[in-house]
């Protein structure tokens, strides 16, 4: 009888320890495939700068293009590409010649909740359809809800041809201002 009790009292010593194993095995399953998006999600940032995509110089079209004294709508392929981003790599942008060679070139996203703004010839303004916001034409903010004027990217002219600094879109906040040289509020 002694010699049963101890049978069973170790095979279920021996099974407990199975599935503690068992147990262990898939939590650490399940943290690995937590921990795995959220490493590349912290390292993004450096990966991203090996990539080479953020800050290139692309090309927006032939300076011809851009009338003098005039804003338009151009579009340029995102230079920080993943495989998956299909059609969302060509990215609007407003283009105004100023006079000659200078140029001011904006993210087409308001700088409050990232609507895309429409430029007005006739008033003279961008004006955005979510919640009234209005910049000037120089990219400075009129009016409405946006903290600061539009998003601007370092533009220059070679061999004829418009070129901006791309890459990642800015965001709101003190940290974008710093990409521009601007203040955070316009
Ligand atoms: S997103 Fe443009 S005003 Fe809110």
């Amino acid at each position: 009888m002694a010699s049963d009790t101890t049978i069973t009292s170790d095979s279920t010593l021996t099974r407990r320890g199975m599935l503690v194993k068992i147990g262990i095995f898939f939590n650490g399953l399940v943290a690995a495939a937590i921990a795995v998006p959220i490493g590349r999600y912290l390292l993004s940032s450096v990966t991203r700068g090996r990539a080479g995509g953020y800050l290139s110089w692309v090309p927006l079209g032939p300076v011809a293009q851009f009338p003098e004294g005039e804003t338009r709508l151009a579009t340029f392929r995102n230079p920080f590409v993943m495989p998956t981003d299909g059609k969302t790599v060509d990215t609007a942008c407003w283009v105004r010649r100023v006079a000659g060679e200078k140029f001011q070139v904006f993210a087409v996203n308001c700088a409050h909740l990232g609507c895309p703004v429409r430029w007005f010839q006739q008033s003279g303004l961008f004006m955005c359809p979510c919640h009234g916001g209005a910049y000037y034409r120089d990219g400075g903010r009129a009016s409405g809800p946006p903290e600061r004027g539009l998003f601007e990217y370092p533009s220059k002219v070679e061999n004829g041809v418009l070129t901006i600094q791309a890459g990642e879109l800015p965001t709101p906040g003190p940290t974008a201002s710093l990409t521009t040289g601007k203040p955070s509020c316009a």
